[in-house]
């Protein structure tokens, strides 16, 4: 027999708030007094969720679907007016942050991709859709693995199934129009869209979506086409497996899309070239560089269509002649990247 429940105080002081982007919540970090420790605390109001039967859910199912790249939630409590979270501390915050500082590699956006994959893929064997999948969402512990986190928008699949009425959308799938119930191709395409983002650019898909100024009718239209986001501006050094795993998890047909985080990850898998080019674009000019055994390649685009490559190895610059042009190609300039990557 259950014995009656007791009721217990927990104490912490507040430090800062960190991320504001939220709506029904803040995040704060405190100092717990009994861990000693400095922690994250989410803050959720009551008031804004939709019964008392919601109030832990979100810890729920952050404790449901346990993972090493899923946020572990230490503890839940609550006061009169608000449920807290309690998380670890991440110091190297959100990789949001870090796709705002600088472009990833390929090499980080098939090891991220494929570690959020394997947490999402336990979400979805807990019977769960995350249905927030984004950048924001996604912290980077100190040895730089990526877990997925907010489950502020979680919901219990029955039959292959979940209603959520709340989204954001920049980044809902085509099926929104329509309306739930959805399936957990709706994680597959928010994941897609955050591929998309690490290989085209943080900014970009939110550039995209500003373009259409408010016309929803021309937005949904691209949504159910497949021209939003844009497919076509890959940068040169994306390879096309790469591009070609986005695609599909794009597919305005949720249908045509992999069937599971883990399909993905093993499509991921095959990526095969171009792994270390730091690539960089800025006032019409694209540069990508990296380095081998000491020595910098640098290959740059000019605005006027010419290339330059070099070699800087002990203070020396040397050009390779056969890849410094006065135009050259987008399948030459592939080609260089790939033979050179
Ligand atoms: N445990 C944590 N460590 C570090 N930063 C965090 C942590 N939890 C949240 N954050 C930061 O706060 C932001 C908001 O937290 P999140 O859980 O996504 O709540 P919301 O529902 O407000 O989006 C995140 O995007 C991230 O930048
Ligand atoms: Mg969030």
């Amino acid at each position: 027999m259950l014995k009656p429940h007791k009721r217990a105080e927990v104490e912490w002081h507040e430090i800062r708030e960190i991320g504001q982007e939220g709506k029904n919540s803040t995040a704060h970090v405190v100092e717990d007094v009994q861990l000693g420790a400095e922690i994250v605390m989410k803050k959720v109001e009551k008031a804004k969720l939709d019964s008392a039967d919601e109030y832990f859910s979100e810890a729920k199912a952050l404790y449901a679907t346990a993972h090493q790249n899923v946020v572990p939630v230490l503890y839940s409590c609550e006061d009169d007016d608000y449920v807290y979270i309690a998380l670890p501390l991440y110091e190297n915050g959100s990789l949001k942050a870090l796709m705002t500082a600088r472009n990833l590699t390929v090499r980080e956006i098939v090891r991220i991709s494929c570690q959020l994959l394997s947490g999402l893929h336990n979400i979805h064997s807990k019977g769960l859709i995350h249905f927030d999948i984004k950048p924001d969402n996604v912290l980077l512990s100190e040895r730089g693995e990526a877990l997925l986190s907010d489950f502020g928008l979680a919901k219990q699949m029955y039959s292959g199934e979940a209603w959520q009425d709340q989204f954001y959308m920049p980044i809902a799938p085509p099926e929104r129009v329509a309306g739930p119930p959805f399936n957990l191709q709706h994680d597959v395409y928010q994941f897609g869209l955050m591929l998309y983002r690490m290989c085209c650019g943080e900014d970009t898909v939110r550039n995209q979506f500003d373009a259409f100024g408010g016309d929803r009718a021309a937005f949904i239209a691209a949504l159910e086409n497949g021209t939003y986001p844009d497919r076509s501006m890959f940068p040169e050094h994306i390879p096309n497996r790469l591009k070609s795993v986005v695609i599909r998890c794009l597919k305005p047909n949720p249908n045509e899309r992999f069937g599971s985080a883990l399909a993905v990850a093993n499509d991921l898998a095959k990526v095969e070239h171009c792994f270390d080019w730091e690539f960089e674009a800025g006032a019409g000019l694209k540069k990508w560089s990296r380095t081998e055994n000491g020595a910098v390649k640098s290959f740059v685009v000019n605005g006027d269509g010419s290339t330059v490559f070099s070699t800087t190895k002990n203070g020396n610059t040397r050009r390779k002649t056969a890849h410094c042009k006065q135009t050259m190609t987008l399948t030459r300039i592939r080609g260089v990247l790939k033979d050179e990557g």
